[in-house]
């Protein structure tokens, strides 16, 4: 038997980070170079094994990290009637775990499409959301959906929870240069930070979340209409409203500075935030490179440039 296989990706948060899982807009986009596969061969023996960078060994035994996936791997197991099938399940990914890049749903993602294809089992879109659900909830606890619908897209999607993702086209002449901070960012805390916030001191979080909900609006309009400068400004605006949520890092702070010194339009931290990675917009691909050298010397370890067109960033 060939072992079956499925893939997913990084996604990249645009804006509207932590306003989304309060019922704002956000825009994410698919980052279809760094990828991540899963394969699931059949084993003869009943076991099951997990097969990863962090973990290999049986994986009903691994570490309390693999708590999502197991429960995702158990319901869909006891769903199609097979507990007990043994197989050898192998994650290779590219992702930096904990970076805001979203891999914990895109390791959901690719073993959600690998086991489905392993079970001969058809797959709606529809299902795979819900089904990457399963594992999100136990990781982040309160999770808007938002990196499982990106790690399955193709194109840039305008995300409000609890409705379908949809897909939106950019336009736009400018490049994002997307920049590791080395620092392990934890969604689940930071989403429960901001919730906290929000009960001591509901009028900051509100103006917060409300204003982060405007330029998302406006970061729509500046996309669609090429307004690479508004979008930069918005980047700025953003972060500060971030920064408020309390959020950020002094080293995503660190690099912000950096990256507008050496001529980036804006900048900001996307994804959950407290270390993880930060975003900047770049006119042309020279500034991005020089941004690029610019934070290298800085001593970020690795970033990832992206032309924000929609033609050219399909998966
Ligand atoms: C994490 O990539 C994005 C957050 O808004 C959390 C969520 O939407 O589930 C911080």
């Amino acid at each position: 038997d060939t072992p079956a296989s499925g893939s997913s990706h990084a996604k990249i948060i645009l804006i509207g980070e932590h306003s989304v899982v309060y019922h704002q807009p956000a825009i994410a986009l698919p980052l279809p170079a760094v990828r991540e596969s899963v394969t699931i061969a059949r084993r003869e023996d009943g076991i099951q094994q997990l097969i990863s960078r962090y973990y290999t060994g049986a994986r009903q035994a691994g570490p309390s990290q693999l708590a999502g996936i197991n429960q995702l791997i158990d319901d869909l197991l006891v769903r199609f009637n097979v507990p007990n099938i043994g197989f050898d399940l192998t994650i290779n990914s590219h992702l930096p775990a904990e970076r805001g890049m979203g891999s914990s749903a895109a390791t959901a993602v690719a073993i959600i499409r690998a086991l489905y294809r392993f079970l001969n089992q058809p797959l709606s879109h529809e299902q795979l959301l819900a089904d990457a659900n399963i594992s999100e909830k136990i990781i982040h606890g309160n999770p808007s959906g938002i990196d499982v619908a990106t790690a399955s897209a193709t194109n840039p999607i305008w995300f409000i929870t609890g409705t379908q993702p949809i897909s939106i086209p950019f336009h736009l002449h400018g490049y994002l240069v997307v920049a590791d901070t080395g620092v392990h960012g934890q969604t689940g805390l930071a989403v429960k930070a901001v919730a906290s916030l929000r009960e001591r001191e509901p009028q900051v979080a509100e103006t917060a979340i409300k204003g982060l909900g405007q330029l998302t609006y406006a970061a729509k309009s500046a996309l669609a209409n090429d307004h690479l400068t508004e979008l930069g400004t918005i980047f700025d605006r953003a972060q500060h409203f971030l920064k408020q949520l309390g959020v950020s890092h002094p080293r995503l702070d660190e690099m912000i500075t950096v990256a507008n010194r050496n001529g980036a339009l804006g900048a900001k931290l996307t994804g959950g935030g407290m270390g993880g990675c930060m975003i900047c917009l770049a006119p042309d691909e020279a500034t991005a490179t020089q941004i690029r050298l610019a934070l290298a010397n800085q001593g970020v370890t690795q970033s990832w440039v992206q032309p924000l067109k929609s033609e050219e960033n399909k998966s």
